[in-house]
This record gives C-alpha cells, structure tokens and sequence, in this order.
C-alpha cells in the first residue's frame, strides 16, 4: 500500500480531534498520487460527508465547470480539505482542529504528492500557506511556498452565494492552466554543476 493510501486509512479512522464525534464519514481526498495540481478546499459540507469524497456537492459542482473551463481534468488533479471530516451544521473549522489535521494530514499528503501548482479555495485553506493576508487583497495573486507555486482563490460556495464573485473566480481561475504550464517548461539552459576545485569551463562564462 502507498504511503497515500496508508494515511487516506489512518484518516478515515481518525480520532484526534471532535469533529470525528459528530462526522459521518472522514474525506481523505482524491486524485492521482503524482497530481502536478492540488486544490485544497476548507472542509466537507454534508454530500462530502455522506460520499467520503471531496467537493461532489453544489460547490462541486461549480468546481468542476471551473477545472472544464481550463481544459483540465478532474482526474487528473489531487483534491483535498484543510480539515477532513465536516464540521457541525458546517460551521468554519476551529484553530485547533485546522492545525491538528493539517500537521497530520495535509502536510504529509503535500510531501507525498509533491505537487506543482497549489490552489487554495477559500480563507482557510489560504491560511495555511499564506498567513496575515486577507484573500480579498490576493485572490488571483501567485506566491510561492517551499518551491511550490500557491495561487489563492475564493472559494466556489462564496460564488454561489454572492453573485458577484463568480466572475472574480472564473477570471482567476484562467490562469491555473498557464501556471502548470509554466511549471512543466523545462530550463532554457542546462544547470553545470562543476565540482568545487575545477576551473570554471568556458560554457558557462
Ligand atoms: N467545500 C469544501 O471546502 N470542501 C469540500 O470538499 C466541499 C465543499
């Protein structure tokens, strides 16, 4: 069994914080294991939670137009959670259970994946990667943490409830497929790497 799939059981099972009390099913994610792309969303709503899979509800729904819009697959993207079991009546989920779940899951499921391009879809998800900024301000901005590319986005509920965000969120998310592009060009020049008592070789001056 792959590391993955080893920590998508130990979720499925977890018990480290409360909201294991009152969950139905865990959500680990989905996706394949080499995904050059990973969303990162808040947390299951009540589809989520019943499916034990990520975003297969209304706001799923939008994200799939999304990712369709751009010519990516949905299979193709590893899609996961901040927190991975839903919070009661789908309130936001607390300090305590963002950051336990994240140093035990998301965290290690990043190291595992090793994506490209993060997207994070919402405030919570952006706060992981991005503190102290307030999405208004970085939607649609690109970052980059340990080597990897964040894109912060809305989250596509905020669109459904607040009309005026949809656009907002199908404008940036036109640049998702431009940003795995430009993770894959390869470097225009070859790197030399020269042992330390060589003399410097002509090519590279
Ligand atoms: N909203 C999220 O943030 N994640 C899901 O999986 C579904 C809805």
């Amino acid at each position: 069994m792959s590391e993955l799939s080893e920590l998508a059981k130990a979720i499925s099972v977890c018990m480290l914080c409360k909201l294991h009390e009152t969950r139905n099913r865990a959500v680990p994610g989905e996706g394949p294991e080499n995904a050059k792309l990973m969303l990162v969303g808040e947390g299951p709503g009540f589809n989520e939670d019943q499916q034990a899979r990520p975003f297969v509800g209304a706001s799923g729904k939008f994200l799939d137009q999304l990712l369709a819009s751009v010519d990516i697959k949905r299979s193709d993207v590893y899609i996961t959670n901040v927190v991975k079991c839903r919070p009661p009546e789908n309130r936001d989920p607390l300090p305590n259970e963002t950051q336990t779940c994240c140093t035990t899951y998301l965290d290690k499921q990043i190291e595992f994946i090793k994506p490209k391009v993060i997207v994070t879809l919402g405030r919570y998800s952006m706060g992981r990667f991005l503190p102290n900024v307030t999405i208004s301000n970085v939607h649609g901005k690109v970052f980059k943490y340990k080597g990897i590319t964040i894109y912060p986005l809305y989250h596509p509920a905020a669109a459904l409830h607040q009309g005026n965000l949809r656009k907002t969120i199908e404008d940036d998310f036109k640049r998702v497929a431009d940003l795995l592009k430009q993770t894959d060009e390869a470097p225009k020049t070859p790197t030399i790497i020269k042992k330390p008592d060589e003399p410097p070789s002509p090519k590279q001056m």
